[in-house]
């Protein structure tokens, strides 16, 4: 049995979690007492030697990402915290802000003082009406009670903290699209470099920060860098780049499962694990076919494959995009592939921004071929055709601004060459009729 004591989720479900009083009577915002003791260079230092990685998909070093913004730069700095949580099966950052708004906001305030930032926007996904109010009504409490504003705890350090409802579209979520989005433009990511950290909102130095991560910023100011590294998975010494996966870890499991909900877990577990001891197992009494490891674009892992660590490198390993956001889906024996695979495509021809001929016209072809196979009008050959177009669009082949476009291929990748023979299957007995 998994048995793990929640830090992230700790206050989830005591009496008023999301209100200050509670937070406070709990130790909140001890930990930015003391990051405000320290220098700004020192806070870095010590996420840093923490091995935080980001929780928004990328797996990015956050410590190492705060080390790009310009040295000696006059200001303005900007955050901006990431909330638009749109992949789906994802819902870790909603629970962060809907149960706990204080730990974000502490994370938020010690990442302000340590970036050097005096603004933060807070972009939040617009279905997000609860996250909206409760996180309103919380950052109002900091204002109160000298936790936001200026001269923070009487410290000399000042900070403003905005909520910026999304603009209702998947491709907000990357963050130059978030960028643009807030200067209030249409959600275009723009072309890297440069680089967010050297000119990203108003043209100026910015970091951009997940939910979760800035909440694990507040853990590991609050109970060190060893308590944080003495969870989840080590890094191999003898492999230089591989940067480990150090902390705790929200994991969205939903789908076929008997208990779907968020869990939190050290990074690491199995996907067997989480689908039985967590889930409780695949729905009336039935097998898992495959499992989403981290939201949709990142693929699928077969049920030969459910031994796969979720850290950040396990589902690489087992030939996916990554760990993603974390979101477990599992898909039970009884669902077509086929289907699975027509939901994926046509979600991201329908977010595409359309900058890129590529994802534009290759998330379409691909949705328009599966409906193809679907009407019974497919070819065998549609199979290999997929993958051509899959492998022709993303970062990765070096064809698109974002990674949207990679996001949208890998499915496709994994579906036919991890289930081919049941879409051969598909097609021959769907022309039959
Ligand atoms: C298409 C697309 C959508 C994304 N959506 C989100 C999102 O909803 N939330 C998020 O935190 N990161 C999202 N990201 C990743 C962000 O671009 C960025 O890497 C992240 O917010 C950085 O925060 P972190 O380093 O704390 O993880 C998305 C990326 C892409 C390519
Ligand atoms: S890869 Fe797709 S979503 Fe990203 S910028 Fe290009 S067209 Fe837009």
């Amino acid at each position: 049995m998994i048995t793990f004591e929640p830090v992230l989720l700790r206050r989830v479900g005591l009496p008023d979690s999301a209100s200050l009083a509670t937070y406070q009577a709990d130790g909140g915002y001890a930990a930015l007492r003391r990051a405000l003791g320290m220098e700004p260079a020192q806070v870095i230092e010590l996420v840093k030697r923490s091995g935080l990685r980001g929780r928004g998909g990328a797996g990015f070093p956050c410590g190492m990402k705060w080390t790009f913004l310009p040295k000696g730069h006059p200001g303005p700095i900007y955050l901006c915290v990431n909330g638009d949580e749109s992949e789906p099966g994802t819902f870790n950052n909603r629970i962060l802000m809907e149960e706990d708004p204080h730990q974000v906001l502490e994370g938020i305030l010690i990442a302000g003082h340590a970036i050097r930032a005096r603004t933060a926007y807070i972009y939040l996904r617009y279905e997000y009406g609860r996250s909206y109010r409760t996180l309103q009504r919380a950052i109002d409490e900091c204002y109160a009670n000298n936790l936001a504003g200026k001269n923070i705890l009487g410290s000399g350090f000042d900070m403003d903290i905005f909520l910026h409802r999304g603009a209702g579209a998947y491709i907000c979520g990357e963050e130059t699209g978030l960028i643009e989005s807030l200067e209030g433009k249409r959600a275009w990511p723009r072309i890297k470099p440069p680089f967010p950290a050297v000119e990203g909102l108003f043209r100026k130095p910015t970091i951009v920060n997940n939910i979760e991560t800035l909440a694990c910023v507040t853990q590991i100011l609050d109970r060190g860098v060893d308590w944080f590294r003495s969870i989840g998975v080590a890094a191999d010494v003898n492999n230089p780049r591989d940067l480990g996966s150090y902390g705790p870890k929200l994991y969205c499991l939903s789908g076929h499962v008997n208990r779907p909900g968020c869990y939190e877990l050290p990074l690491g577990v199995t996907a067997r694990r989480l689908i039985d001891q967590c889930g409780g197992g695949v729905r009336n009494g039935r097998r898992v076919k495959a499992v989403v490891p981290g939201g949709i674009s990142m693929g699928f892992l077969s049920e030969a494959e459910l031994d796969t660590p979720l850290d950040f490198n396990g589902p690489l390993q087992a030939g996916c995009l990554g760990l993603g956001t974390a979101a477990v889906i599992v898909i039970d024996d009884q669902t077509s592939m086929v289907d699975v695979l027509y939901n994926c495509c046509r979600f991201f021809s329908h977010e595409s921004c359309g900058q890129c001929t590529p994802c534009r016209e290759g998330t379409a072809w691909m949705t328009k071929i599966l409906e193809r196979i679907r009407a019974g009008r497919g070819e065998p050959s549609d199979l290999d055709l997929l993958l051509e177009v899959a492998g022709s669009m993303g970062i990765l082949p070096g064809t698109t601004i974002c990674g949207l476009s990679d996001g949208a291929a890998w499915p496709v990748k994994n579906a036919i060459h991890k289930f081919r023979p049941e879409f051969e299957q598909y097609i021959r007995s769907k022309r039959k009729k």
